[in-house]
């Protein structure tokens, strides 16, 4: 969010300064529909959602229209309508960043705070995921109730981290649009409070359920309301002379279809989101939040039936930076049009009227938008008198930082924390014969950097030195440098002579939002300044090997210590939110087997010569460009996507699953008619054209995983596959499933995963339609290929 520095911003920076007052008595939020005002029809909870909206609107005057157009929704006194704010923000936990959000009034002084949600998404865990947002959701209502929060929150981020370079890729779930589109519909289903659906091992169903609700209507009942942002092709802040209030994103029909548009659809088909959220930037040509196609595709095609709120001032860059519109008003005209329902800013509030004068705007274009607002807020029950006496009524500070949310933090860390190297089985460190420990780096003693972008007040942060010290009374800390900037090496002499002094050595590296963060997109993938000769120099002064911790959302260049005999290990820890510094204390001491897996790919430092405004996919080998992530790119990679080290050693067979399939059992001429071939060579199917057929291909694949090492542990399974050579811009492999299991120490886990070749085995053409491709395609687990056959 933030908003660009335009004049039309300056209110939006004054919202977020907080006035200092003393944490004070709860204050329960003002609600409408109290006497005199609950007479009117929209008050009545008999009466259908929409009849209500209906009602409301029909009382309202067009300056009463006008003032709902906006986040800092002042209320309509004469209805007894109090102010709402629709900004408030949840990414990882509560977090500060949204005016709707305090944690300086009230009772409730901090909120878990979970790790970032890249972190969050190496653990590989649905069923983590899922806790964690319905954890917030608690927090959410229990913060309402005192009136410290709204009930309209402006997470998940789930564009994909196209860009290792990218300031915000921390707040994605990764490159891989099959991982983002599952942590979306994760988080929204467990955040709106709807597990309608048992799916899986067990998932609990929540007492809260009401649930996104489907089609008709207005949908169901909602918890908290979540927001899938940011729609669409936005993962770049700030780079050389794009920024990302101007730029423009080119991106073609196949990257749209099978990358940028799955988080998307599935947030609001499978997770039934009830807010989407316009990106500041163009695509193709037309800004985002002015792009009636792009915003009526979520209605039309996949059944959204929220409120869509634009960036903050995302309105205003329509004119101001993206220059797509002659004035204000036309500005404010078109992005209403196009299905802008709320603008996060003063924009609309100051220009609407004017727009109307104008006619550009038609009072049936603001009642559209209000209809959407209001709908949404009937559903979160903000029109069914006293929320106290509601069905969330009794949440409130106790069931804020309990002992359970905090140890859901605790157990995402552990889940999470990644292992890239661990020479000679150097770690876990046996806790006896560790007598004395240095701890060096910048970031190891500070607690406020740990939960990287959109962070609240946790409550009961650790530091990585103090976890560390639990279990080594004489364990010595030195930063080494004066920040994580490293700017000068003046500080290496203390850590050197700490190092000196010490048996083991863990040097944490490495980024925070200094270097990464909105607005702020690296330029080099090294460890900033002189971070890289701190760790070397510590390396050769400690009596042993060292262990490298690294700290931040984006992939580093780590060749160096890859490398290098006397970095024994190397752990990547993210932003691990409160718990981080307890977390990585225990896998270190061997209390906890890492199994989290990299959700995005470590490119190397020559990474930074591809232009990072190119947002194609694909490779062009033409113009020496590598392709982006795992799917596509064929260049060298420090660490790949989804690897990861445990203590324990893994190996993966395929017990069963066919060795073909045949799509057609019809009579040979109606197959012709829908067999396709191109360059007379390589046979395919239109999977639209196949329809109920999808249904008899499904077929299920029986998977085992040995744990061969002294310790129990998750792992990850991943299985990809690969379509038959020949089809232009095919992946070089696609993630079909993937599943987080427990594993016992020397014992065998088996488990299935179902497989839709129209969805797993298919890929988008040029054209932006799905083929299936007949032929061999090959289901890759690990280093074991199994091929499946497509016949007609
Ligand atoms: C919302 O707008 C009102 C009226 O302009 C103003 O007094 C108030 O400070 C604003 N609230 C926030 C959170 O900016
Ligand atoms: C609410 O609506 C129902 C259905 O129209 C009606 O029977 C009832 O009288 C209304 N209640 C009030 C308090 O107006
Ligand atoms: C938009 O117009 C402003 C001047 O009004 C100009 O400074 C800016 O470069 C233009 N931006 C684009 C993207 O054309
Ligand atoms: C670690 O940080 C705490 C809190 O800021 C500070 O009081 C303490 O002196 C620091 N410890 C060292 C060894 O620098
Ligand atoms: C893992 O265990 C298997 C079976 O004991 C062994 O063949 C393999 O070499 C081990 N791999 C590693 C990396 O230790
Ligand atoms: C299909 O697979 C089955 C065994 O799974 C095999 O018996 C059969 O010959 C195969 N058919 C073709 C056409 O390859
Ligand atoms: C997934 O996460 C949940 C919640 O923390 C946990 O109970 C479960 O054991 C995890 N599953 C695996 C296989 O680690």
């Amino acid at each position: 969010m933030s908003t660009p520095t335009t004049t039309a911003t300056v209110i939006l920076i004054i919202l977020t300064t907080f006035t200092n007052l003393p944490i004070s008595q709860s204050k329960p939020p003002k609600f409408p529909c109290q006497p005199p005002h609950n007479s009117y029809p929209f008050c009545n909870t008999t009466l259908p959602l929409q009849t209500r909206a209906h009602s409301l609107l029909s009382l309202l005057t067009l300056p009463d229209k006008i003032n709902r157009l906006s986040n800092n929704d002042t209320g309509i006194p004469r209805l007894g309508i109090p102010p709402y704010q629709w900004w408030s923000e949840s990414l990882h936990g509560i977090a500060s960043n949204g005016p709707g959000v305090t944690f300086r009034t009230g009772p409730i002084p901090a909120a878990t705070g979970f790790p970032q949600v890249i972190l969050t998404a190496s653990s590989f865990n649905r069923t983590l995921w899922g806790s964690i947002a319905s954890a917030i959701a608690v927090e959410a209502r229990a913060m309402y109730n005192v009136g410290q929060a709204g009930l309209t929150f402006w997470a998940p981020t789930i564009n994909i981290f196209r860009d290792p370079r990218w300031g915000r890729g921390q707040e994605s779930p990764g490159e891989d649009p099959v991982v983002v589109a599952a942590y979306a519909v994760e988080y929204v289903s467990g955040f709106q409070g709807g597990y309608t659906e048992v799916v899986g091992g067990g998932r609990r169903v929540l007492a809260a359920a009401g649930g996104g609700g489907g089609g008709g209507g207005g949908g169901g009942e909602l918890m908290v309301s979540a927001c899938c942002k940011h729609f669409t092709a936005y993962d770049l802040e700030n780079w050389g002379v794009y920024a990302r209030y101007n730029f423009n994103a080119i991106v073609t029909k196949q990257d749209m279809l099978d990358t940028y548009e799955p988080p998307f659809r599935s947030c609001i088909q499978e997770g039934k989101a009830s807010c989407l959220m316009c990106s500041y930037n163009a695509v193709n040509g037309i800004p985002a939040c002015a792009d009636r196609n792009l915003l009526q595709k979520a209605r039309t095609q996949w059944g959204f039936n929220g409120y869509i709120t634009s960036d903050c001032d995302a309105v205003a860059t329509i004119y101001e930076y993206q220059n797509y519109t002659k004035s204000p008003e036309d500005a404010v005209a078109i992005a209403l049009k196009a299905g802008t329902d709320i603008n996060c800013g003063t924009y609309m509030l100051r220009h609407t009227m004017s727009a109307v004068e104008k006619g550009k705007v038609e009072e049936k274009d603001i009642d559209k938008a209000l209809l959407n607002l209001f709908t949404v807020q009937f559903r979160l029950g903000l029109f069914d008198g006293d929320p106290l006496k509601g069905k969330f009524g009794k949440l409130g500070p106790r069931d804020v930082c309990t002992s359970d949310h905090k140890n859901l933090a605790l157990e995402a860390v552990r889940q999470g924390v990644v292992l890239l190297k661990n020479d000679n089985k150097f770690l876990p460190l046996r806790k006896n014969i560790v007598s004395s420990l240095a701890v060096i780096g910048p970031m190891a003693n500070t607690t406020s950097d740990l939960g990287g972008g959109y962070t609240g007040v946790p409550c009961d942060p650790t530091s990585i030195y103090k976890g560390l010290k639990r279990y080594v009374k004489k364990t010595s800390y030195s930063p080494g440098c004066l920040d994580v900037a490293c700017t000068s090496n003046v500080e290496f002499a203390e850590a050197v002579s700490v190092t000196e002094g010490a048996d083991f050595v863990i040097v944490v590296a490495g980024l925070d939002l200094t270097q990464e963060t909105e607005d702020r997109d690296r330029f080099s993938l090294l460890l900033p300044g002189y971070q890289m000769a701190l760790v070397t120099t510590i390396a050769a002064t400690s009596k042993k090997p060292i262990v490298l911790v690294l700290t931040g959302g984006g992939p580093l260049d780590v060749s160096f210590a890859q490398g290098d005999p006397r970095v024994a290990s190397i752990i990547w820890v993210g932003y691990p939110g409160e718990a981080g510094g307890r977390a990585l204390a225990e896998i270190i001491f061997g209390d906890h087997n890492p199994s989290g897996k990299l959700p995005v790919t470590w490119y190397p430092e020559s990474f930074t010569r591809v232009p990072m405004n190119n947002m194609n996919m694909r490779p062009d080998r033409s113009h020496h460009y590598p392709g982006r992530t795992y799917r596509f790119y064929t260049g060298d990679v420090v660490y790949r996507f989804g690897y990861g080290l445990s203590y324990s050693n893994y190996t993966y067979h395929i017990l069963s699953a066919p060795n073909n399939l045949t799509v057609f059992e019809l009579p040979k001429t109606e197959s012709d008619n829908i067999l396709r071939t191109k360059d007379g060579f390589y046979n395919y199917l239109y999977v639209d054209e196949l329809e109920e057929r999808c249904d008899s291909l499904r077929f299920q694949v029986e998977i085992s995983v040995t744990n061969h090492g002294p310790f129990d542990g998750g792992a990850v399974v991943m299985m990809f596959a690969r379509v038959p050579g020949g089809f232009k811009g095919a992946p070089l492999k696609q993630l079909v499933e993937f599943e987080r299991v427990h594993t016992v120490s020397y014992r065998v886990t088996k488990l299935r995963m179902l497989v839709d070749p129209c969805k797993h085995l298919s890929i988008v053409d040029e054209s932006g339609r799905t083929i299936l491709p007949l032929g061999d395609h090959k289901l890759l687990l690990d280093d074991i290929e199994h091929i499946v056959s497509i016949l007609m």
